[in-house]
Formats: C-alpha cells, sequence, structure tokens
C-alpha cells in the first residue's frame, strides 16, 4: 500500500502561456511525468511523499471543457485497474477546472462499491499554467498526492487552493480566482497547512463517496461510451417555450434535468411540455438553477427531485443511472 497512481486529462495545470502577456495561454501541453516532478519538490509535501512509489499515466490531454464519455471511460477503467492492485493506496487524477466538478461525479457514481474501505481517489487541477510565475498546479497536485496516501480520507475528493471537497458537494464557483471551488453549504472537508490536513467537517452525511467504501466489484456498465444515453440540461426562465422540449425528445434524449426556479417551480409551458416528454419515456429531474441550496421538497413534486449540487452534476448523475445495469 505505498504506491500512488497519478492519471493525468490535460487541463491548465498541465497548460503552457509562453511569452503570452494577456494572460492567454493553451491548456494541455505538459505531460505528467513534468507535473509530478514539480508536485514531488513542493515544499509542503517532499517529505511525505519521499518514501512514496509514484506512478504516473498520461490517460488524456485535453482542456476540460471538451471533455467527452470517451475520456471518462477510459479515467474509471484505468482507476479501476489501479485501485484493484494490492499496493496501490491512492489514485490523484489532474484535469482541467472547467467540467471537474462533472468528472468528480462520474467517478464517484461510476466507482461506487469499487473501491477499499482505505482507498482514496483525489481529483486535482489549476487555474494558473504550469509555466506562470504563480503557478498553483504544483502545490495542488502535492496536496492531493498527501491526501491520497492519508489513511484518514476514503472515498473520492476534490483538492484544489488548500481545500479538500467531497466529490458529491464540490462544485466550481468562480471563473479566474485562484480559490475558485466551492462545496456550498456543506463546506469543505479538510484544509491542507503547512504539512498537515485538518478536517473541518464533521462526519458526512450518506454521500456517494461514503457508499463507494466497497470491495472491488465488477464494472456494471453496458454498451460503448458513444451509446450512452443522451441527457440534456434545460433551464427554467421567463419566456422559456414548450416546444424545445419537444425538440429535445425528437433529437432522442433519454433524459432531462430540468433547472427550475427557485424552490422547484416550472414555467406552465414547461410543465405541460415535460408531461409530454414523460409520458413519451424520458426521465426527468429536477433541480433549482439557485447557486445554493437544494429544493425543499412541499406538496407533490411532479418528476423526482435530483440528489446532486448542480445541473451539470446532475445530468451526469442521471446518464449513469440510465446506463447501468441494475
Ligand atoms: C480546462 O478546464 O481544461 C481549462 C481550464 C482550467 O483547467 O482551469
Amino acid at each position: 500500500m505505498n504506491t500512488l497512481v497519478v492519471l493525468a486529462t490535460g487541463g491548465t495545470i498541465a497548460g503552457t502561456q509562453g511569452d503570452a502577456r494577456d494572460g492567454s495561454y493553451q491548456a494541455a501541453q505538459v505531460g505528467v511525468g513534468a507535473l509530478v516532478s514539480a508536485a514531488r519538490q513542493f515544499g509542503d509535501a517532499s517529505d511525505a511523499l519521499a518514501p512514496r512509489l509514484i506512478e504516473a499515466e498520461q490517460v488524456a490531454q485535453i482542456d476540460s471543457k471538451d471533455m467527452s464519455n470517451e475520456v471518462w471511460q477510459a479515467l474509471a477503467q484505468r482507476c479501476r485497474h489501479h485501485l484493484a492492485r494490492p499496493d496501490v493506496k491512492g489514485v490523484v487524477v489532474t484535469h482541467g477546472t472547467d467540467t471537474m466538478e462533472e468528472t468528480a461525479t462520474f467517478l464517484d457514481h461510476a466507482l461506487r462499491g469499487k473501491l477499499r474501505s482505505d482507498q482514496t481517489i483525489v481529483i486535482t487541477g489549476a487555474m494558473k499554467p504550469s509555466d506562470a510565475i504563480d503557478a498553483d498546479g504544483p502545490s495542488n497536485l502535492a496536496h492531493a498526492l498527501m491526501v491520497a496516501a492519508d489513511p484518514s480520507w476514503p472515498g473520492v475528493y476534490v483538492l484544489m487552493a488548500a481545500q479538500l471537497h467531497r466529490a458529491h458537494d464540490v462544485r466550481k464557483a468562480h471563473p479566474w480566482r485562484v480559490e475558485a471551488f466551492s462545496s456550498g453549504e456543506a463546506g469543505p472537508v479538510a484544509q491542507v497547512v503547512g504539512g498537515a490536513t485538518q478536517r473541518l467537517a464533521s462526519e458526512p452525511v450518506a454521500t456517494p463517496s461514503r457508499a463507494s467504501m466497497q470491495p472491488v466489484g465488477e464494472w456494471v456498465w453496458s454498451g460503448p461510451p458513444h451509446a450512452w444515453p443522451s441527457v440534456a440540461i434545460l433551464t427554467c426562465h421567463g419566456g422559456v417555450e414548450g416546444r424545445w422540449v419537444d425538440a429535445w425528445v425528437q433529437a432522442g434524449v433519454r433524459g432531462l434535468v430540468v433547472a427550475t426556479t427557485g424552490n422547484g417551480t416550472l414555467h406552465q409551458s414547461l410543465a405541460v411540455a415535460l408531461k409530454r416528454a414523460a409520458d413519451a419515456g424520458v426521465a426527468i429531474r429536477l433541480i433549482t438553477r439557485c447557486a445554493e441550496g437544494a429544493v425543499m421538497p412541499s406538496g407533490e413534486t411532479p418528476w423526482p427531485l435530483s440528489e446532486e449540487v448542480t445541473p451539470a452534476k446532475a445530468r451526469v448523475a442521471l446518464m449513469l443511472s440510465l446506463s447501468s445495469v441494475p
């Protein structure tokens, strides 16, 4: 149990700006070996990581705005492969920040029941490219490796800006600040100070991360990634038109996540069209479009509420539930 594995997928953590003076840069340029070398030299972590064997593998090299079912499947399969090894304590995934919350949800659900009780997956990235004078990638990766090595953190997490977030709660909350990630009302579970991880939150309620603490089991999905069910997101707002729902149904969606106004309310034209979609066999999940808080059920909600914290995360969870073999 001395080995940590870094699986790289691209993002700003692997980005370069070169001579650019205008803040522009190219994501996904630097290989995983260079990222790990920089993290190993980071002061806080160099002692903690020195005795660890760190393996590195390039799973993809993309800007995460282009995340696809194919990359998700490859990532999940490489996680499963390594976590089935008796010597592997944890996996760290380097990733672009733009869809990091979706990949956290994906791995949390897809690997549920497939991690041993002492195993950890930590996803991390950076808001500044690797050659920026104030690059945050080396410290984030170093801290993520420290958490992955620590037996106190079984399950799936995101580590950014020295804060550890549960996969279930995390979302990107700001487009450019270094402290770009939030766990909303739940708050981060820990912060890294110097070489130590300080616990902030008490025991979590039953989240997918907690449910994932089971022995490694069988992959339960059927079908290739291009055939995974199409799930779309629709936002309720003034002037929304029901015929847009009909267009999604005609396009073959199997699921619709609806970001409702306020506490789960729906424009009447949307409600009527969603009933038509549900009658046609489309699975519907409701979530609020508000940045914080979950819908508080009151009376009858016409369709199930998503248990996720953002529409993008709800989309991933619904896609997985529609593509899993019971
Ligand atoms: C990306 O998501 O790949 C680019 C942006 C970032 O990593 O911050």
